[in-house]
């Protein structure tokens, strides 16, 4: 493995690594704050921060989850056009950069603000920016047509939806504290948020097997896709049965 292919290899790490314990983490806490709320005979056993370490490691799980996203598309856009291509525009790159700052910013405001105007406003602006940074040619989204089935299969669609709904469940959280209406929301979001989490992890693995090492795409890259031919795959074949016959 060369550096690039271990900094493509970032994002899916980080995501097995880090982001998948949070989410076992955040589902069992949210499991035990509904508990303590709806079942009395159980109330006592289960701790009375339950519910405050499921926000708090909520918020870690969306900042984490975002921060994912932004180092698989920054490792797309660097490794695909300005690491090759030292000439690529250079406006270009700082508008990028300015994005890609931008976001950071709007998410740590995200953190801070109280009204609830501005949790919505902020939580909208990072994911505007993921979107903005995701829309550059450099990411592989499948396809941009919601009518089409490909578009459904998109583990960047998919990874971009999940954002918005972790966004939204940070942006509430203060409502979801308070309010049966909004609890029950945040309920309905984050059974969304789980099915999609396993859409993702499957659609990543797929992607992980997908995903050539750099040495190795100029020959993968001459094969044809929609006949499942490479170039010499033939006596690739056949080879193996000369080198070594049985018996
Ligand atoms: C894997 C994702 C998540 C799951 C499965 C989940 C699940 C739950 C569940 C089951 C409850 C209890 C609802 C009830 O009492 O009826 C809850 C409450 C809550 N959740 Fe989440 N949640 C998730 C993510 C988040 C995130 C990202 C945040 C944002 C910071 C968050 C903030 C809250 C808050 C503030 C409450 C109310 C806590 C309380 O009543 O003390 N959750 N969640
Ligand atoms: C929290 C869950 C996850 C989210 C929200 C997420 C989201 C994304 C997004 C938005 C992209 C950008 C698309 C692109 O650059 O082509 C991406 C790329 C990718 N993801 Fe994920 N992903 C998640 C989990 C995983 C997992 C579990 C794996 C594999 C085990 C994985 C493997 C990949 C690979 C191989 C790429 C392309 C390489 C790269 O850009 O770094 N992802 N993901």
């Amino acid at each position: 493995m060369e550096f690039v292919d271990w900094l493509w290899i970032l994002h899916p790490a980080l995501a097995v690594v880090v982001i998948y314990p949070l989410v076992g983490m955040v589902a069992y806490l949210g499991r035990q704050t509904r508990r303590r709320r709806v079942d009395r005979a159980k109330a006592r056993q289960i701790a009375p921060t339950a519910g405050r370490d499921h926000k708090d490691l909520g918020k870690w799980l969306t900042t984490g989850m975002v921060a994912i996203v932004l180092v698989a598309i920054a490792v797309s856009v660097i490794t695909k056009s300005f690491w090759s291509d030292p000439g690529q525009d250079p406006v270009r790159a700082g508008y990028l950069l300015l994005a890609l700052g931008g976001t950071v910013v709007a998410l740590l405001a995200l953190w801070r603000v109280q009204q609830r105007w501005q949790r919505f406003l902020f939580a909208l602006l990072t994911w505007g920016g993921v979107l903005g940074l995701g829309a550059q040619p450099e990411v592989w989204r499948v396809s941009d047509d919601p009518t089409s089935f490909a578009f459904w299969t998109s583990h960047y669609w998919t990874g971009v939806g999940l954002v918005a709904l972790m966004l939204f469940s940070m942006a509430i959280s203060p409502e979801t504290l308070r309010r049966l209406a909004w609890r029950r929301l945040h309920l309905a979001v984050s059974i969304m948020a789980g099915i999609l989490l396993m859409i993702q992890g499957i659609s990543g693995a797929k992607d992980l097997l997908e995903i050539p090492l750099s040495w190795q795409k100029p020959t993968i890259w001459s094969c044809d896709f929609n006949a499942r031919r490479c170039p010499g795959g033939e006596q690739a074949r056949v080879e193996p049965a000369i080198l070594h016959p049985v018996g």
